[in-house]
């Protein structure tokens, strides 16, 4: 039945409705055809019911419109009445309810806005939306804490990202914009020829701002030769000051790019956090998914990243990864516990187009690995809590595994502001370099515009000024 042909009828509804409900329908029929002359199933939807015909049974179901406090009720009424149609029909709940956005937390931040309680909030999602008992709390516990680290924001402030896109390696399910370090070395000077007159060219547009986040990413930014991490921070200390930030991080990552050299200017700059990412501690594993790094090095680069002085340390990890089972999650568990970081954040596998995943396996079947990934799942939060990590943000995205979620778990005081940014989209993001995207935030209208830079290296490097104008468009009306 994953294998469905669907008709889908839209009668007096907008065609725009179609993909979202296109979306739900493949959560629960992950392989669904909406364009075989055939059908198996056809779903006819009105603004007043919906008709399902199957095996030449026809099953009708109202549609009763409710205030759920959304700019789209009929929308969300709907989905919720075929996300019943299609449980009937498949046996299966998905934990994520009629929600297909990448950003859940949001819809729980404008409930609380309009002065909803936690529990309240909670009861709605479950009601409206019908997201599982534990979803709904994860999401109403995240967004309450995410509230409570951003109370004192004033509208005026911004944050800033550069993207270093060179790593060891490529990472079979990565779809990040990434370069083999070795075979760009020689455009990696003019590369930071580009990123210094871009980040430049743009302080001026951030007088007068209040500076929140400074986020290296990547790529792997520690790829960098110590030398040009240093000419590239002490260009950011002198453009922007980077004692101005709130936060200052680093995505260190690959543990095979962290040396004591690379370290030490970090902390020399007064990095504050950086991430040293196992993904799984399992060596098996990481050779499946080209990570070229071994468990030791992990190991290593933690403990001298310890004995440098960083305080605050995150490590990623991927749920859903080929072949692991529920036994290896939790042995990769036992020794992250064993090393204690101080944020954690936990992936779900996700299978992008662009990955190499993607191009030898394609299209995966993501209902059939629920139960699976539901179990690791448990087992991350169960352990993040008995090391003292609580929920500070959360993500979903397309084609993840079971349809379940990413999320961040941090002890107190050691969240990174920027994650939250990213998700929440209520503070403006001025990126540098190739891949980044600058989102500047209007607060009076509670919108965004996005400015992207272009991905390809050469491109960024030749097309820089082009990039510089693109936000200067944006950010002299933001
Ligand atoms: C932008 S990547 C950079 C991290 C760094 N270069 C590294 O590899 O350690 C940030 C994180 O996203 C996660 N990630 C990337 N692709 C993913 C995918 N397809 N599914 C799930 N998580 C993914 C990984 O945990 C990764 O560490
Ligand atoms: S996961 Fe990290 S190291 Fe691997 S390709 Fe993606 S960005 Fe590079």
């Amino acid at each position: 039945m994953r294998t469905a042909k669907i008709e889908l009828l839209l009668q007096g509804i907008e065609e725009r409705m179609r993909y979202e409900l296109q979306m739900l329908i493949r959560e629960f029929l992950p392989f669904a055809a909406f364009d075989a002359p055939v059908p198996d199933i056809r779903i006819t939807i009105r603004q007043d019911q919906i008709l399902w015909e199957e095996n030449g049974v026809t099953q009708v179901r109202p549609v009763v419109l409710m205030e759920d406090h959304s700019a789209d009720p009929l929308k969300n009424r709907i989905k919720s009445v075929l996300y019943d149609l299609l449980t009937g029909s498949t046996g299966y709940k998905v934990p994520w309810g009629t929600l297909t956005g990448v950003r859940p937390t949001k819809i729980a931040w404008s409930l609380l806005d309009l002065g909803f309680t936690p529990t309240e909030v909670k009861d709605h999602m479950q009601k409206a939306y019908r997201l599982s008992e534990d979803k709904a709390d994860l999401m109403t516990r995240t967004a309450v804490r995410e509230r409570s680290l951003m109370s004192d924001r004033s509208g005026n402030d911004v944050s800033v990202y550069i993207g270093i896109p060179f790593c060891p390696t490529r990472c079979a399910y990565c779809s990040f914009v990434s370069y083999d370090h070795r075979s760009y070395e020689k455009l990696s000077e003019a590369y930071m020829e580009a990123l210094l007159h871009e980040l430049e060219a743009c302080a001026p547009m951030l007088q007068g701002r209040k500076l929140q986040s400074f986020y290296m990413g990547g790529g792997t930014p520690t790829t960098l030769q110590p030398a040009q991490m240093d000419r590239l921070l002490t260009a950011v200390d002198r453009i922007y000051g980077l004692d101005s930030f709130t936060e200052r991080t680093v995505e260190a990552g690959r543990p095979d790019t962290i040396h004591p050299e690379i370290l030490r200017v970090l902390k020399d700059h007064g990095i504050d956090r950086i991430s040293i990412n196992p993904q799984t501690m399992h060596q098996k594993t990481l050779d499946l998914i080209g990570r070229y790094h071994t468990v030791e090095d992990v190991v290593r680069a933690y403990e001298l990243a310890r004995k440098e002085g960083f305080d605050n340390i995150n490590m990623d990890l991927i749920l859903g990864l080929p072949e692991e089972t529920v036994d290896d999650v939790s042995a990769t568990m036992e020794c992250v516990r064993a090393l204690g970081p101080d944020s954690l954040t936990v992936h779900t596998l996700a299978i992008k187009r662009s990955s190499k995943f993607y191009q030898e396996d394609g299209e995966q079947d993501l209902v059939a690995q629920a139960p699976l990934i539901g179990e690791m799942i448990d087992i991350s939060r169960k352990t993040a809590a008995s090391m003292g990590l609580e929920p500070y943000y959360m993500y979903r995205q397309k084609n993840m595994a079971g349809n379940f979620e990413n999320v961040g778990y941090s002890q107190p005081r050691k969240e990174c502001l920027y994650n939250i940014e990213i998700m929440e989209e209520r503070q403006s993001i001025v990126a540098f370099g190739a891949g980044g995207v600058s989102k500047i935030y209007y607060p009076t209208e509670n919108r965004l515009e996005r400015a992207p830079n272009v991905k390809n290296v050469s491109e960024y490097i030749a097309r820089v000024d082009e990039m510089i104008e693109r936000k200067r468009k944006e950010l002299l009306h933001g």
